[in-house]
């Protein structure tokens, strides 16, 4: 394969920002199949064998996991053992002054918050298209989290929606940077220095993502990765924090192991708590042998998401979604991409997504519209809530959540890839492609079929 430099990459990076008015010139000509019929309605599939299973896991594993188990301690007591070894390769790997390891991606941004002692009273603001952890971390601290919505090209929070629902109360700025593309980080860091409120990175899709050349998760106070098992680096279940200030990684130590802060610590001031969010030496000799493969995977990734970005450019209604100019490397958690069903005969997405699924390549729409769950609309009624912040202040905070975007990237037009699709092959990456354009030959009969 071509290799990418970095130039290229940027040169696709803005070709995929400028959405589905500008086609690139065809770089790619692969037609095969399209004029046998679709899988959906009986005809072959485009692409035959099967994308890679997650994990990829070989003897490092076994021999890292029987090291573990033979040693004499299995949670986390002493130094030298495979979490502190864990730690310092992954910061060192990121450019971070500090990681800690933690139980998981939640109990990483729990424990930002913690370190920050956000509590009842406070509002934190995150993006409505993210996982219900990042809402969830915010509440089990009884904070108000402050939902906003997204920008529809990237899915990445919109920075001017973030700055207009900064309020008094506010105590944090918490961008995610969704399946693992790096949020607008200048313009939110701007604006969380132009307010002096902290930046949390919510960095649990984007292991290795790079804005202008950095690595993501250290740029904010404090960087939250996840290493649950659907992962670009996976130990079933684990996370960390990152940061670059010492005393902020001393306030988060001391809160993932039951508030051991030093008490002349700045973070301590506000009143000391933990609990025990310790990672154990299992989780942590996984990720060592997982961490052997890593840069690697990512590096296929990459090369993959940017080749298919290129050629689902040229495809009418589909358009990758937009990185900001700043990316230097997307983590391709996820490959996410707009559907336009205008180009596709009015096709809705659900049945776009089962024709392409039916041809080989596998995908979702992504998430729903997290502000309508139950988990979300329930709030106001919750006792601690109403006793803290009053009824009144829970209606109006649930009237604040408007984000019609996300009902229309959510509903309609996104569509995503696992990042296992990005760690096939280049032709691969020419099946997705011709598996779409043979879709919307079809688009009609597609649609109409009764299936
Ligand atoms: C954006 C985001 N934030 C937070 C989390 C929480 O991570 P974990 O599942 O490890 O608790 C995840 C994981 O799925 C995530 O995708």
């Amino acid at each position: 394969m071509k290799k990418i430099s970095r130039r290229l990459f940027l040169g696709s990076a803005s070709i995929v920002g400028t959405g589905m008015a500008l086609k690139p010139t065809s770089i790619w000509a692969g037609n095969r199949s399209l004029d046998s019929k679709p899988a959906l309605l009986g005809g072959e599939k485009t692409i035959t064998k099967s994308f890679p299973r997650w994990p990829i896991v070989d003897t490092t594993e076994e021999k890292a996991l029987l090291d573990a188990l033979r040693g004499s301690r299995w949670g986390r007591r002493v130094k030298d053992n495979a979490a502190d070894n864990f730690e310092n390769n992954y910061a060192k790997l990121l450019g971070a002054n500090h990681c800690l390891t933690v139980n998981s991606g939640t109990s990483a941004l729990f424990t930002i918050m913690g370190a920050l002692n956000i509590g009842p009273g406070d509002e934190v603001i995150l993006p409505v298209y993210t996982f219900i952890a990042t809402y969830n971390a915010v509440v089990l601290h009884n904070a108000l989290p402050i939902i906003v919505d997204i920008d529809p090209e990237s899915f990445q929070i919109d920075p001017k929606k973030m700055e207009a629902a900064i309020t008094k109360e506010t105590k944090a700025l918490m961008p995610v940077h969704i399946g693992g593309s790096p949020a607008d980080l200048d313009s939110i860091l701007e604006i969380g220095n132009r307010h002096n409120l902290p930046v949390i990175e919510d960095a649990c899709q984007a292991h290795l993502a790079e804005w202008k050349g950095k690595k993501v998760g250290t740029f904010g106070i404090g960087g939250a990765f996840s290493f649950q098992e659907s992962k670009n680096l996976n130990c079933g279940q684990g996370g960390a924090v990152t940061t670059n200030n010492r005393q902020f990684m001393d306030a988060c130590v001391g809160f993932h192991h039951q508030g051991s802060i030093l008490q002349d610590n700045p973070y301590a001031q506000g009143g000391i708590r933990g609990g025990n969010l310790r990672m154990t030496e299992f989780q942590a000799s996984i990720l060592n042998a997982q961490m052997t493969r890593l840069e690697q995977q990512a590096k296929t990734r990459s090369e993959n998401a940017t080749y298919l970005s290129r050629i689902l450019n040229e495809i009418p209604g589909i358009a990758p979604a937009k990185l900001y100019p700043g990316t230097t490397n997307s983590a391709y958690h996820l490959y996410m991409f707009r559907y336009d069903s205008n180009y596709f005969a009015g096709m809705s997405r659900a049945r776009f997504m089962e024709a392409l699924s039916a041809e080989g390549a596998p995908c979702s729409g992504g998430y729903g519209q997290m502000e309508k769950t139950p988990r979300i609309t329930s709030l106001p009624n919750n006792r601690h809530y109403i006793k803290i912040y009053g009824e009144k202040t829970m209606k109006d905070w649930l009237e604040r959540i408007q984000c019609p975007q996300n009902a229309k990237v959510s509903g309609e037009i996104a569509v995503w890839f696992s990042q296992t699709v990005l760690l096939g092959s280049k032709t691969d990456m020419e099946q997705i492609a011709e598996a779409i354009r043979k879709i919307q030959k079809y688009a009609q009969e597609i649609k109409e079929a009764k299936i």
